[in-house]
């Protein structure tokens, strides 16, 4: 566990909050960290920039999240990590699909990309355009590759991202898929890509409490999120697919239903 001091926090959409921090050394896109706030909670967050400073990007959502939003320039977070196997990059054509936060932990991944002459398609979606995230710094890293959708129609496609990366795929020929974002349309988007037999990357969330693979707060099947994850390729989402979009265990570790 290290100590860092926030540098810099912008607010993103109305409850969207980026703090920035001294580089991280050694991350790779789709790795995250858990941040511990003394006497609220240690929550896992994925890297929403990666070099210096690297930042987190946190949707408010319960107590540690809104502790984290509330934080300013010279605050103190404990950090360990990072952690997780991140993403891999293959094929020549890729879309990228995030919905929500997940596209914090998509965007430098699709920097990664193009900083090595891959240049994805890459899906942003929200409820609603004052929650889209990170549009501006996506639209100059990817211009018109960079697509939108929002649930109420308020800019881009109106719809389900989900929705719309279906009629993406209909129309290219994607050769992978990279899915980060509400598990209910992860799962539908790599349904889709079975059908056409695109290999899908996913990130995953479940409870994540040690991060290290001990305390099995965050299983599924037979692997670890923390550990094993949290990006799952095609062969591994086949595994657990009697889970994935369909059941995760609460924090009393009680199986429930995947709700978002
Ligand atoms: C590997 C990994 C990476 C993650 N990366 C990010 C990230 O980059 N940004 C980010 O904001 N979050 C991220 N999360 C989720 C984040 O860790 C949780 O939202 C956070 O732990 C919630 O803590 P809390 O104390 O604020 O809320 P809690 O008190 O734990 O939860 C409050 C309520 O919100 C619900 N809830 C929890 N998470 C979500 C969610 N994501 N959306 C909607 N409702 C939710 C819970 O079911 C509960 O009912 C990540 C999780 C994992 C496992
Ligand atoms: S968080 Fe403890 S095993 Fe994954």
């Amino acid at each position: 566990m290290t100590a860092v001091t926030i540098e810099r926090v912008v607010r993103e959409t109305p409850d969207i909050y980026t703090l920035y921090f001294p580089a991280v050394a050694g991350a790779r896109p789709g790795q995250y960290l858990m941040i511990w706030l003394p006497g609220v909670d240690e929550v896992p967050m994925s890297l929403s920039t990666i070099g210096d400073p690297s930042s987190i990007t946190v949707r408010v959502v319960g107590d540690a999240t809104r502790a984290l939003s509330r934080l300013g320039k010279g605050d103190k977070v404990g950090l360990r990590g990072p952690f997780g196997n991140g993403y891999n990059i293959e094929g020549e054509r890729p879309l990228l699909v995030g919905g929500g936060t997940g596209i914090a932990s998509l965007a430098p991944l699709a920097e990664e990309m193009v900083a090595k002459g891959v240049k994805p398609t890459f899906l942003i979606g929200a409820r609603s355009r004052d929650q889209l995230l990170f549009k501006d710094r996506l639209s100059r890293l990817l211009g018109p590759s960079l697509m939108v959708s929002t649930d109420d129609g308020s800019e881009g496609y109106h719809g389900y991202a989900s929705n719309y990366a279906a009629e993406l795929m209909a129309k290219t020929r994607f050769d992978h898929i990279y899915v980060c974002g509400p598990e209910i349309m992860a799962a539908k988007i790599w349904a889709e890509a079975e059908r056409l037999g695109v290999p899908v990357q996913a990130s995953l969330e479940r409870l994540c409490k040690c991060a290290v693979g001990l305390c099995g707060s965050c299983a599924i099947g037979p692997y670890r999120v923390c550990r094993d994850g949290p990006v799952f390729d095609t062969a591994r989402l086949r595994e657990v697919a009697a889970d994935f979009g369909r059941r995760r265990m609460d924090a009393s570790g009680r199986m429930v239903r995947v709700d978002h």
